[in-house]
């Protein structure tokens, strides 16, 4: 599909909560919601109205052979967005799928296969990338303002017992050890180190500290995993949807030969950087929010964020939900490279799996496959 002139005709699987979020962007961005799929008929009816969609479905394979669809936004549980993801490539429908991109190791070849037989293109909605201070960090990463790019923390620390019980595939998908939901932390950070992937990994927990309603205990509460990248950059990541405390979901740092940068860890906080070139007393952070509005720093911030839409005060995540959408539909209409394609949401997502592996063999260090080897 080229040009932009046509709307996008789109497939919604996955109605109610993340489904749902995609709405004002959706509209901001002339799709066509051609169709919304969900097992629950209630979620089903009313996403449908909202989205003012054309059809609805509960089978997912009929909404695919029945409405002409360009593409598929994947927002079911985890446990089917390789399935559902392939059954759409190999209908030639191109697919954006939530995150993560699959559940096991054989999930992940058997989409990739699927991903390069399809005429259709396949990215992982991986939102965390485009916010706002991410992106400001990749674009002064990219001027080399960071000097030699060399360790990064993430963390995802979401406490989500009450939502596991809402929303049980997350309680069941929680019984797995090790780092289950690595992407909204490895996406950035590979961003900021581009060219790279993580080649091995290896991970600890925390264990057991709390029960859910029924008496048993959760998988884990704090899981730390330590990746070494082909460029033997170390990056560490921890993940946490259990223990008691504030959020703080998107908690990163960066550190260079003429940078560093740790972001703010609640609202009370400000994103904190340091880069030589502004002022090279090593013991000043600057207000990294600061400096981006600056017109000197502000033109590293990518062209979206230099000039943001209107409606980009009700896109989720900080705006990623936009973006990630933009540049899907952009990358549908061959206006530009797929910018998270199949083979960087397996570098997103396989350390995760090879994590719940080492986690199972002691923390020892696991070697992480190369998805374009496969
Ligand atoms: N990128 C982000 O920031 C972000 C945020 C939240 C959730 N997510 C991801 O989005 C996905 C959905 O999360 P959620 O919180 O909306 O979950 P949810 O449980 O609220 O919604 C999932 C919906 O999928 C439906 N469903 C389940 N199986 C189905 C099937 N086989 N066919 C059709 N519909 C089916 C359910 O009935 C439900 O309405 C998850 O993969 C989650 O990891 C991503």
């Amino acid at each position: 599909m080229t040009g932009t002139s046509t709307s996008i005709r789109i497939g919604l699987v996955g109605a109610r909560g993340r489904g749902t979020s995609f709405s004002s962007s959706l509209k901001a961005l002339n799709v066509t919601v051609a169709a919304v799929c969900d097992i629950d008929a209630a979620c089903l009816a009313k996403c449908k109205s909202l989205m003012e969609a054309e059809a609805a479905f509960a089978d997912y394979e009929q909404m695919l052979d029945s409405c002409k669809l360009d593409a598929v936004l994947i927002a079911t549980p985890m446990q089917f967005h390789a399935a559902q993801a392939i059954a759409a490539l190999k209908r030639d429908i191109h697919v954006l799928s939530e995150v993560t991109a699959a559940m096991s190791i054989e999930e992940c070849q058997a989409l990739v296969k699927a991903a390069r037989q399809s005429k259709a293109i396949y990215m992982m909605a991986e939102n965390y990338i485009y916010m706002r201070p991410n992106q400001f960090v990749r674009g002064l990463v990219k001027a080399g303002l960071f000097g030699e790019v060399y360790y990064a923390e993430g963390e995802y620390i979401h406490e989500l017992k009450e939502l596991m019980e809402q929303t049980p595939w997350r309680r069941e998908v929680n019984n797995i050890r090790g780092v289950v939901y690595p992407t909204h932390s490895l996406g950035p950070i590979l961003t900021w180190m581009e060219g790279d992937r993580v080649e091995r990994v290896c991970c600890q927990d925390s264990g057991t500290h709390y029960r859910d309603p029924r008496g048993d205990a959760y998988s884990s509460d704090s899981v730390v995993m330590l990746a070494k990248t082909r460029q033997k950059r170390l990056i560490k990541i921890r993940y946490d949807i259990v223990s008691d405390r504030p959020h703080a979901m998107a908690n990163y740092q960066l550190q260079g030969t003429d940078g560093s940068y740790e972001s703010a860890r609640s609202s009370h906080e400000r994103d904190k950087i340091w880069l030589r070139s502004v002022n090279a007393d090593k013991d000043v952070w600057l207000d990294a929010g600061t400096l981006m509005q600056q017109e000197a720093y502000g033109r590293y911030l990518s062209p979206g964020w230099q000039n943001p839409p209107e409606m980009l005060r009700n896109a989720g995540h900080g705006g990623g939900d936009y973006f990630v959408l933009q540049d899907f539909i952009a990358a549908v209409r061959g206006e530009i490279d797929n910018p998270i394609d199949i083979h960087c949401a397996m570098d997103m997502t396989l350390p995760g799996l090879i994590s719940q592996k080492s986690i199972l063999d002691g923390g020892a260090w696991l070697d992480v496959p190369d998805s374009r080897l496969w």
